[in-house]
């Protein structure tokens, strides 16, 4: 561990010491059940024709099951964060990093808790069929040895891609947004920050001394975790479709798929991460490219 690492979890552990509980803080009776929770530009089919001509209540619809299937992904994520957070607890490390660790711990079962407040206030509940999660990230997340390049690169991904949707719905949707949500992705943001600045160093640390060759096999492996982080995140289950009173969600969901509008706004939301392997030597590709 290096001294920079360690002045990194010591700085981190100071800014995370005012711990307030997200549950605590969000005045949950405020919700509007009815509002847009998510900017329109930031719903899956924004610009389809056959989207844009739905009656506007079908259209917000849409924005909060889309927002509710984000939050029941983050959930997924986060249990297998916290998962190997608390394994490693046992494990070596400086007294800083084993605190950062729990402050880490605290802060994401936090984020998990006002997910499943949201879900309970919101009056609609998501299927548990027909929803997915990739084998290939559990199977990383879960088992890969810590400490390694691949590890903190799922990481580094894992936590990028959802934090840049919760930073479009802050900027795009600061008018249009129920306050109570844009309020959970700020408060969010804040502590993914840290989470973010942490798992780059532990990354940069991890590939300090790899080899090109070994960059360049890391390479397809940061292609595949991308593109699952994003169909996971950004491209909807067909059963949100459906629960939003467009059927069959296979087509619609097909539509999603295609339509240039998202395709370009998910290359904007991950282009900082993309650009950030490319400086650490992980030849990225943009998806769809
Ligand atoms: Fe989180
Ligand atoms: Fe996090």
């Amino acid at each position: 561990m290096s001294s920079a690492s360690s002045r990194l979890h010591r700085q981190l552990n100071q800014n995370s010491t005012p711990y307030q509980d997200p549950l605590g803080r969000l005045a949950w009776e405020s919700l509007d059940a009815n509002a847009w929770w998510l900017p329109q530009a930031a719903v899956s089919l924004a610009g389809v024709a056959d989207f844009e001509a739905q009656p506007e209540d079908v259209r917000r619809r849409l924005s909060r099951l889309e927002f509710l299937g984000f939050l029941d992904a983050g959930l997924w994520l986060e249990g297998i964060f916290m998962e190997r957070i608390a394994r490693s607890l046992s494990s070596s490390g400086t007294t800083a990093e084993r605190m950062y660790h729990l402050h880490e711990l605290r802060e994401e079962a936090g984020h998990s808790l006002m997910f499943l407040q949201l879900m309970e206030k919101s009056g609609l509940h998501l299927p548990r069929q027909g929803i997915s999660r990739p084998w290939f990230v559990d199977l990383l997340g879960r088992r890969l040895p810590p400490r390694g390049a691949l590890f903190w690169l799922s990481v580094v991904v894992g936590e990028e891609v959802p934090d840049r949707l919760n930073r479009a719905i802050r900027t795009l949707g600061a008018y249009s947004v129920d306050p109570l949500v844009r309020q959970m992705c700020t408060l969010h943001i804040i502590d993914e920050a840290r989470h973010i600045a942490h798992a780059r160093d532990a990354l940069e640390h991890a590939l300090a001394s790899a080899s090109a060759a070994r960059r360049r096999l890391l390479t397809p492996l940061a292609d595949a975790l991308i593109r699952r982080f994003l169909d996971t995140f950004y491209l909807p289950a067909p059963a949100v479709y459906e629960l939003a009173g467009l059927t069959p969600g296979r087509r619609w969901r097909e539509l999603a798929r295609r339509n240039p509008a998202r395709r370009d706004f998910v290359r904007e939301c991950v282009a900082p991460t993309l650009n950030y392997l490319r400086r650490l030597g992980l030849a990225v590709a943009l998806p769809g490219a």
